[in-house]
């Protein structure tokens, strides 16, 4: 997986409002095909690193780099030019249309007669779908009627559509109850599989076990490490998240506490 090029590198990210540090040397990449799971406390960070990426808050310092060219990233607009698509928790759907007039919200096919190509934007979001979630048949209802899980997949349907190469989740299943959230992992498998990379945030350590191929932590605002999730165990991040305390398998960031932290923890010394 080094040898690839990162879909993203963030390099050395850093933010802060007022006196409050929010982000603080934050360097962290993403592979094709690879799910990196940010995890941390409330108040980490991890939205505020995320929104220097998609274009929502511009950093004070740090670079980011595209498939190994620097990017220049200071709006929403700038981020879609890279590929970099947001899911955002309230999915940002309007309720009162159907999926097809969703995916294509503000950026509508038109005819040349200047009328709304609705039989092509059907066809296109069809197509999408299909590729997403094969069951999906609710193409002439209004998304309100649609279940959580139906309505993630229209959402995702309208980044990939347009090209998304990185997708960045935050807390995508927060809402969502067991079936729902089976559903949002079937479609993070299936972006997986064409070579998607996705940044997805949460609180939960067992979803994001399930789904990430590595972990990242943040506390404080600082990257504690990264780990592989098969090197690491799940009371490791835990370890990770609340005292900072970096194990074997995971590389260290400028945010893992010293031996010294730790012993004044009463944690176990570092081996
Ligand atoms: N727009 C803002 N103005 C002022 N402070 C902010 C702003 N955005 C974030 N912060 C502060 O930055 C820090 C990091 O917040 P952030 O939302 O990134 O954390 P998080 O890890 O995403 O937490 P959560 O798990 O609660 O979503 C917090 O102290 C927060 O109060
Ligand atoms: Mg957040």
């Amino acid at each position: 997986m080094t040898e690839t090029m990162p879909l993203v590198e963030m390099r050395d990210m850093s933010i802060s409002f007022g006196g409050v540090q929010a982000v603080d040397g934050v360097s962290v990449s993403l592979f094709p095909g690879e799910v990196l799971g940010l995890l941390g406390h409330n108040g980490a960070g991890k939205s505020t690193l995320i929104k220097m990426l998609s274009g929502a808050y511009r950093a004070d310092g740090g670079r980011i780099f595209v498939n190994g060219a620097e990017a220049d990233i200071s709006s929403p607009r700038d981020a879609k030019t890279y590929g970099i698509e947001t899911i955002y928790q309230t999915l940002a759907l309007a309720d009162n249309i159907d999926a097809a007039a969703n995916l294509f919200l503000g950026r509508e096919i038109i005819t040349p007669w200047g009328t709304l190509d609705d039989a092509a934007m059907e066809a296109a979001t069809r197509k999408v779908m299909h590729r997403l979630n094969p069951n999906f048949q609710k193409f002439d209802a209004p998304v309100r009627a649609l279940s959580g899980g139906q309505r993630q997949s229209v959402a995702i349907a309208r980044a990939i559509h347009f090209n998304a190469k990185i997708l960045i989740m935050d807390e995508p299943t927060a809402a969502l109850g067991p079936q729902e959230t089976k559903q949002v992992a079937d479609l993070i498998l299936q972006l997986k599989r064409e070579g998607i990379g996705i940044f997805l945030i949460s609180h939960d350590i067992h979803d994001v076990f399930d789904l990430a191929d590595r972990v990242a932590v943040m506390k404080n605002g600082k990257l504690v490490g990264t780990a592989p999730t098969d090197a690491v165990s799940k009371d490791d991040v835990l370890g990770m998240i609340i005292i900072g305390k970096c194990p074997p398998g995971a590389t260290p960031g400028p945010g893992a506490a010293s031996e010294a932290e730790l012993a004044a923890t009463g944690a176990p010394a570092l081996h």
